[in-house]
């Protein structure tokens, strides 16, 4: 695993999204994952800037998110896809007919399941996937235990994600507690990974990423399998660690 650490949030979201644009003119048929959640937003804010000023364009883009709330259909707003629309999709000129993300609302689950990691496959996989990670080292929402074998699939979330994702809702008892994830074989079986890391409340996390085993107890830790993952984190994330990779 590559790291570059950055001064702050900012020049994390700058750099990372300096890296996708490069990528995006490389091959702009290029296939991305995408993350949700507080991370990314930057990034995704830099990227809007850059295609307002610089016209990179996204319209042969493919994207992949990683998950979705069970429950929320694209109209609520705290749904993934409503996030997705209104903090990227909707201001770069990207197919929306591209965007993936798995259904909140459908009929069958099981099924859903199927469709998605079938529609990822068919589409050739990922090329660049974007993650963050959860402080107890969840990926999507691949929580603690989750098998590395394991497709895309419907998870029980942890209390401690419902608490930490409780800010994005006005009431904790709105959070919904389950949610449709990649799971952590769809994930590394993208081509390339790029993990964003920021702030505090993921230092133990990058700590233990960087320094621990390989162990299904910290699904993060299957990143170390992966032959090609550069990790950007912040000063105040990597504090002053040792790093062994
Ligand atoms: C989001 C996702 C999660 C988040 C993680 C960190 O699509 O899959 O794994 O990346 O929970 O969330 P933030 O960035 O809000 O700290």
């Amino acid at each position: 695993m590559r790291v570059i650490e950055v001064k702050d949030y900012q020049q994390m979201s700058n750099r990372a999204a300096e890296y996708i644009i490069q990528k995006v003119v490389q091959n702009p048929s290029i296939k991305l994952g995408l993350a949700t959640g507080g991370t990314p937003m930057g990034t995704y804010k830099s990227l809007i800037e850059d295609h307002q000023k610089n016209g990179t364009s996204y319209q042969k883009v493919t994207t992949f998110n990683l998950d979705e709330y069970i429950g929320l259909s694209g109209n609520n707003k705290n749904s993934y896809r409503y996030f997705m629309n209104d903090q990227l999709f909707n201001h770069i000129d990207i197919n929306k007919a591209k965007t993936n993300i798995p259904s909140g609302i459908a009929a069958d689950f099981q099924e859903e399941c199927h469709r998605y990691e079938n529609l990822i496959a068919r589409h050739g996989g990922v090329d660049l996937q974007i993650l963050g990670i959860g402080a107890n080292g969840h990926i999507g929402f691949n929580e603690p235990g989750t098998s590395f074998r394991s497709t895309t699939h419907i998870v029980n979330l942890a209390d401690s994600t419902i608490q930490a994702n409780a800010r994005f809702f006005s009431r904790i008892e709105e959070v919904p507690t389950q949610a449709i994830t990649m799971g952590i074989s769809t994930i590394l079986k993208s081509k390339e990974i790029l993990l964003l890391v920021s702030g505090e409340q993921k230092k133990d996390a990058l700590f233990r990423l960087l320094n621990g085993e390989i162990n299904e107890s910290f699904p993060a830790s299957v990143l170390k399998n992966h032959p090609y993952v550069t990790i950007i984190a912040d000063k105040v994330a990597i504090a002053d660690l040792k790093v062994n990779c």
